[in-house]
């Protein structure tokens, strides 16, 4: 990676970007109502956000419970004003043909992850009922683990996904932006899928839009591997080095009424990245070689959200500005969502690993 110093800034905890995969998920995003009542309401949910999951974790400390806030542009706005991150702006749409990514609405994000699906449940709620009538509810995806970590079109996801300390320089803002250092970006969509259409395709075929083997896992070799493959459109090299972003999509559904999909989530130190493999799919690269998953998958939402460091989140009031720089140094590894135990960026040892037990 060539940006430096991601997440050293010394004293600032991160929110749990890099938690573990987990065995289940809930995915909340909700919209700040008409008024400085709600505005007030949420500033002062912020500080309170890392005592509500500690009290949700103390239920089971083994089930790994986190959850993260995320913030978006216009919602920054209003609660915080100037200064802002760097680069926080609405989620970019993309369109070419019948491919439309698009913008929906969205000011919150709480991304709530466990081994156990009653705590991601029960955070859930404690945020609603905290929140109350600040907010409204826009959409809500309960994700689950599906054997061996694919998504419903069959495909393990989430292997090429970047482990140990690629995840902290991937993700976590570091020098480039240093009042929002120990920061994210996160990107979110519903997709949609055709399972019907895509069950129809030989495997072979399945496997040349994603770029890897369906039961192994293997990444086709360069030769068979087209280059409008899912996995040729989505890595991205800038300056001779790969930028990464951190994933933990999750399988959705509804088997009644039909629906199948995958949440995408993407964390990044620059929303830019994640774009850029959007367009990459939704455009082509070059324009017209687009990634042929969208002919059976289709995103129903699009949202970008900042994610403060969790010594910002501890620093808000409900009247007054938050103080925008770092707070004074976090040692108190249990007044935050990041759950450090050495004061530092709070990532710990569960950067990348796969650990679902
Ligand atoms: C329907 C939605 C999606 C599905 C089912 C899906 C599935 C997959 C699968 C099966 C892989 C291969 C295994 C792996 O390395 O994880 C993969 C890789 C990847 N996907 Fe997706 N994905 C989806 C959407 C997206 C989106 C929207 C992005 C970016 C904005 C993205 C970025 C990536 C990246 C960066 C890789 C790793 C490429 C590599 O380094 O080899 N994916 N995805």
């Amino acid at each position: 990676m060539a940006a430096p110093n991601a997440g050293d800034e010394p004293g600032v905890v991160a929110q749990p970007v890099a938690a573990p995969l987990s065995r289940a998920a809930v995915f909340l995003v909700v919209t700040i109502n008409p008024g400085p009542d709600s505005e007030a309401a949420v500033r002062a949910f912020c500080a309170d956000l890392a005592g509500l999951i500690r009290a949700v974790e103390f239920r089971d400390l083994e089930a790994g419970l986190s959850c993260v806030m995320g913030i978006g542009s216009e919602a920054w706005d209003r609660l915080f004003g100037e200064p802002r991150p760097a680069e926080l702006h609405p989620f970019r749409e993309f369109k070419a043909g019948a491919r439309h990514a698009v913008a929906t609405a969205g000011d919150l994000l709480f991304h709530i992850r466990s081994k156990r699906m009653d705590l991601c449940f029960e955070m859930a709620m404690q945020i609603m009922a905290r929140l109350g009538t600040a907010v409204t509810a826009v959409e809500e995806v309960h994700g689950f683990r599906y054997f061996d970590d694919r998504d419903l079109l069959g495909f393990v996801d989430g292997t090429e996904n970047p482990r140990g300390q690629e995840v902290i320089d991937a993700a976590i803002i570091g020098e480039e932006d240093p009042a929002f250092a120990g920061g994210s970006y996160v990107i979110t969509q519903k997709y949609v899928h055709d399972m019907d259409g895509w069950n129809a395709l030989p495997t072979e075929t399945q496997e040349r839009i994603i770029g890897r083997t369906k039961l192994a896992d293997i990444e086709l070799d360069d030769a068979v591997k087209p280059s409008s493959a899912h996995n040729a459109l989505t890595v991205i090299t800038e300056n001779g080095e790969q930028r990464d972003i951190v994933r933990d999509n999750m399988p959705f559904g509804q088997v009644g009424s039909g629906e199948f999909g995958t949440y995408f989530i993407g964390y990044c130190r620059t929303p830019r990245v994640t774009e850029q493999m959007i367009e990459n799919m939704f455009i082509g690269k070059p324009p017209g070689n687009y990634d042929r998953l969208l002919d059976f998958s289709r995103p129903v939402t699009g949202t970008l959200f900042f994610v403060p460091s969790a010594t910002f989140l501890d620093s808000v009031t409900a009247d007054g500005q938050p103080a925008a720089a770092p707070a004074a140094p976090t040692t108190d590894s249990s007044s935050s969502a990041g759950n450090s135990p050495d004061g530092s960026l709070g990532i710990g040892s569960l950067k990348g690993e796969r650990n679902h037990e």
